[in-house]
């Protein structure tokens, strides 16, 4: 079994989102269903899940239902007596009852046969196992049923593959793991933490994106998720050996999906064309600006020194925007400039832009563009 991680990594609301929904289905012993692409993190959940429950220190044991014959499964979950079946040399327990007290890990619950649902559905309405071949009484064991897949059930059961009543039985409460490519600036945030892993184990420095190939990462859609995230970090890793990773180092995949569209970006345009006047440089708002930009300058960065203090309303919006303001009459008109200047990580650019544009605290740049052209340009640019 390849190695899971013990804690979800990310920031993005999904993820928040996610690990509520964790905490409320560790409260229950309810059954769980995790549904979600190849490599999200489905597991990962179902084992948080057991790990934050009063199971926590019984079993978690995980079975892949697909790719194994269906007798071997069944003996693999409820065991078999001894001269059961060929092959069957010694008693077999199973790991229903392994995991008694504990909770059972069903994954590509999908790809089981339609024999074998209907053995789990008795075993999930009832509770009860009897080894394959065994004639003694039933027995009862506690065991949490968490079932993952990354198939749509509801057409399996439209088109006759899964049983319906099984359906109902095991998705009491369902929780979908979004893919990688909707958790906003998560892939960055995971990207350099499995680096950083992975340095870690091969000796190495981690090595660092550049702001290009940072943003190409976050472009690329992840269909393989985290888990070809993961194996990226790791061929980074060894390729660069504590370089730093432009986008020519990234893997053929990433580099070549949608190459930066010349221009500003969507966000960017919308950001950048705001209809909005310039701020009056004499408000009491330049006063607030000038405090932030000190309070940047001794190394603050934009989200302590800005972003967290207009959440709480301790900032408004037109003290941002002046401080804007302030930043773009530097840079030129130019928002990926102000990421140095308010010591913000290249990284952040999506997310600066994204919290400027949602509470409009943006200034369209063409008056701070305009005024570094020579004055022919400045006059055919304004008329
Ligand atoms: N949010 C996360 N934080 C840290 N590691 C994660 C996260 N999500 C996934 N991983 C890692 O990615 C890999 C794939 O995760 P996991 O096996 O849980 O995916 P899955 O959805 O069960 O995939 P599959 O559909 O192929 O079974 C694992 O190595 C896991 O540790
Ligand atoms: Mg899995």
């Amino acid at each position: 079994m390849p190695e899971t991680e013990k804690t979800l990594l990310g920031e993005s609301s999904a993820i928040e989102t996610l690990r509520s929904e964790i905490a409320s289905a560790a409260a229950t012993h309810a059954k769980v269903m995790v549904l979600g692409e190849t490599g999200v993190g489905k597991e990962v959940v179902s084992r948080l899940i057991h790990a934050a429950s009063d199971r926590r220190r019984a079993p978690f044991l995980a079975v892949n239902c697909s790719g194994i014959p269906e007798t071997l499964l069944e003996s693999e979950l409820f065991g078999h007596v001894r001269g059961s079946f060929t092959g069957a040399y010694k008693d077999k327990p199973g790991l229903v009852r392994l995991a008694h007290r504990g909770t059972l890990f069903l994954d590509e619950l999908g790809e089981m046969s339609l024999r074998m649902q209907a053995v789990l559905l008795r075993f999930a309405e009832s509770g009860e196992v009897q080894p394959i071949g065994g004639d003694g009484p039933v027995e009862r064991v506690d065991v949490r049923l968490i079932t993952a897949t990354n198939r749509d059930l509801a057409t399996l059961v439209q088109e006759g593959t899964f049983r319906q009543d099984l359906y109902y039985r095991l998705n009491v409460i369902r929780i979908d793991v979004p893919p990688l490519r909707e958790r906003e600036r998560d892939a960055i945030l995971l990207l350099t933490h499995f680096m950083r892993q992975a340095s870690q184990s091969h000796g190495f420095q981690s090595p660092t994106l550049t702001p290009a190939a940072a943003e190409a990462v976050v472009r690329y859609p992840w269909p393989g998720n985290v888990r070809e995230l993961k194996n990226i970090a790791e061929r980074i890793v060894v390729r660069q050996r504590g370089a730093s990773v432009t986008v020519e180092d990234l893997p053929s995949e990433i580099r070549g999906f949608g190459a930066a569209a010349p221009g500003p970006t969507p966000l960017l345009r919308a950001v950048e064309t705001a209809d909005k006047p310039a701020v009056p440089r004499s408000s009491p708002a330049n006063e607030v600006a000038s405090r932030l930009m000190a309070r940047i300058q001794s190394g603050e960065d934009f989200w302590t020194a800005v972003y967290q203090p207009f959440k709480s309303h301790d900032l408004t919006r037109a003290d941002v925007m002046a401080l804007l303001d302030v930043g773009l009459r530097q840079t030129r008109g130019s928002y990926r400039g102000l990421l140095p200047l308010f010591n913000m990580d290249p990284a952040d650019y999506k997310r600066f832009l994204a919290f400027l544009y949602q509470h409009d605290c943006n200034l369209p740049v063409f008056q701070y563009r305009i005024a570094q052209l020579p004055t022919p340009a400045r006059a055919e640019a304004a008329s």
